[in-house]
Formats: structure tokens, C-alpha cells, sequence
């Protein structure tokens, strides 16, 4: 087969991009560990409401400024849902799904994440603007997707 030279050259450039990426990727995985932190722990999706700490889904104040949110994600809502909390509240969100795939998107702050069934998800994000934040759903889920969505109202 004739090949160009120009045809070689970019053959080359892009095979070696791609390595490049690949290598530098698993570095920061591997080496520096700089992969996802959660979905590490397991759970069954079928004994959620049974399982700790997801028979008691909340708001919890656990200590100055701190909450954890124990959040269920289900078709189509978040259990809890509604969350008022202080300003400058750091709160550290524990969540798992019920049955399909779910995300959840806080607009105007940086979290958002996938909660996917048989895992748990933890996230922890701080507000300190009051307001009131929009929560949503971000990972198509259902015919009532575009429903599932809250609030969590920073006083
Ligand atoms: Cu839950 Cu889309």
C-alpha cells in the first residue's frame, strides 16, 4: 500500500496523541490516584429502605456548619427533598438509587454526579451564598425525568 508522507506524519501525530493521553490518564489514576472517590461501597438496590444509613433518609446537623444528607434517588424524586440548611453549611451527601440510573446536578455550585443502583455515591459541598439552589435529576431515567427535581434552600 502507497502511502503519502503528509498521511504518514498525521498517522503518527494522532497514534501518538492518543498514547500520550492514555499514559498521562492512567498516570493520574494509577500513580497519583486521582480517580473517582466514590462509588466504592456496594449496596443491594433491592434492600435500600432496609440497609443503613438509607432506612433513615435526612437531614442530619453533625456538628458546627455540618450536615450529612442521607438522599434516596428514586423515579422521579429526591427522598429527601426540600433541604433548608444554613449558610456556609458544608454538607456531605450520602446517596444511592432505588432502581435506575439517576444524577444530580446542584445549579450554580459544582456538584454534580451520577447515582447509579448497587452503589454508593458520596459528594460533599459546601454554600455559602444564600439562595435558593436548584437541584435536578441529569441522567435521563424515565418518562418522568424531566419531574424529578428540587430544592435546597440556603437561609
Ligand atoms: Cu432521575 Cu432523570
Amino acid at each position: 500500500m502507497k502511502m503519502h508522507l503528509d498521511e504518514k506524519i498525521w498517522l503518527i501525530l494522532s497514534f501518538g496523541m492518543i498514547m500520550l493521553f492514555t499514559i498521562f490518564t492512567g498516570y493520574q489514576t494509577f500513580v497519583l490516584g486521582l480517580g473517582p472517590p466514590s462509588n466504592m461501597e456496594t449496596i443491594d438496590p433491592q434492600k435500600v429502605e432496609e440497609t443503613a444509613p438509607f432506612d433513615a433518609p435526612g437531614v442530619y446537623e453533625i456538628g458546627e456548619n455540618e450536615y450529612e444528607v442521607v438522599m434516596i434517588l428514586e423515579i422521579f424524586r429526591f427522598n429527601p427533598g426540600d433541604i433548608e440548611i444554613p449558610a456556609g453549611s458544608t454538607v456531605h451527601f450520602t446517596m444511592t438509587s432505588k432502581d435506575v440510573i439517576h444524577g444530580i446536578q446542584i445549579a450554580g455550585t459544582n456538584m454534580n454526579a451520577m447515582v447509579t443502583p448497587g452503589h454508593i455515591q458520596t459528594i460533599t459541598q459546601t454554600f455559602h451564598e444564600p439562595g435558593e439552589y436548584l437541584v435536578l435529576c441529569n441522567e435521563y431515567c424515565g418518562i418522568g425525568h424531566q419531574h424529578m427535581a428540587t430544592t435546597i434552600t440556603v437561609y
